[in-house]
């Protein structure tokens, strides 16, 4: 079969989905090619889709990282998308650098583009810049924040992902998350992930024709893991779990964490 690729005339919606998202060693070739895909209007989809919200818990995650870190000066932001988070941690510390990492080309040319038309002082304090946050190009210990943002569901498997943010978090370096959990309470799970199948859907028709580039978010959450989970492997890779903010009863949470040292 072709592999999937991140032109609009690839419809992901004719491959076997299942087989991609349920097999670590295929799973990337599945998410890149879709991120490219929908790198265009990921920033009008993230507002329409959260009817918002997105935006309120974003600042949230920003003001958290101040708070915890309020001298860094190394900051990497993974799966950083279109650029959005890393530009503004760059404007909220203005002694920083900003490494902004994400698999997707076409993400990293909206970084870019997005760059282009920021304060210059912001934007010259910002690298986009292609990766994988399973194998980083980091030094070890040598970051004091990393962040992401609805990344670590995106990968093949969370667990070397978390332990290369430890990696190159110094010792006592924040670790700042956002990201989509699998609801515990089961009523809410089923509600939750309904409507995220079925808006998700119909915007990916709507806009690409191929209702399973939004439709994926159900799935990547269905398979996820809860919140508490994730801060259960946290602490098993190094980190000491600061706090935890659940946004809509545990579908969305913010961790806090250090690099335990
Ligand atoms: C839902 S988007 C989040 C974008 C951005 N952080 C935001 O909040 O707006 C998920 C991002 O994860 C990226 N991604 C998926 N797998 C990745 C990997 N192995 N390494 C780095 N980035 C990855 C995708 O390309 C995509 O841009």
């Amino acid at each position: 079969m072709t592999p999937p690729t991140g032109s609009p005339e690839c419809k992901l919606g004719s491959l076997d989905v299942d087989a991609y998202l349920a097999d670590p060693s295929r799973k990337q070739a599945f998410v890149t090619p879709m991120f490219d895909i929908i790198a265009p209007r990921y920033d009008a989809f993230t507002k329409l889709f959260s009817l918002g919200m997105d935006a309120g818990w974003k600042r949230r995650a920003i003001a958290a990282v101040i708070a915890v870190a309020p001298a860094a000066r190394r900051v990497l932001d993974l799966a950083s998308g279109t650029g959005d988070v890393a530009a503004q941690l760059a404007r909220a510390l203005p002694q920083a650098t900003v490494a902004a990492l994400d698999a997707s080309p076409r993400m990293i040319d909206a970084a870019r583009e997005r760059l282009r038309t920021t304060d210059a002082d912001v934007a010259s304090r910002v690298t986009p810049m292609v990766g994988d946050m399973m194998a980083l190009p980091q030094d070890d210990a040598s970051l004091d924040v990393v962040s992401a943002s609805y990344g670590v569901r995106n990968v093949p498997d969370p667990v070397p992902c978390v332990r290369e943010m430890a990696r190159v978090l110094r010792p006592g370096g924040a670790l700042v998350t956002l990201d989509f959990y699998r609801p515990a309470f089961p009523p809410w799970r089923a509600l939750f992930l309904w409507y995220l199948a079925v808006a998700g859907n119909v915007v990916g028709w709507l806009w690409h024709r191929d209702p399973i580039v939004y439709g994926y978010i159900a799935r990547s959450i269905r398979d996820f893991m809860t919140a508490d989970e994730f801060s259960a492997l946290l602490r098993r890779e190094g980190f000491e779990v600061v706090s935890v903010h659940r946004h809509l009863f545990g579908g969305i949470a913010q961790h806090v964490a250090r690099r335990v040292g």
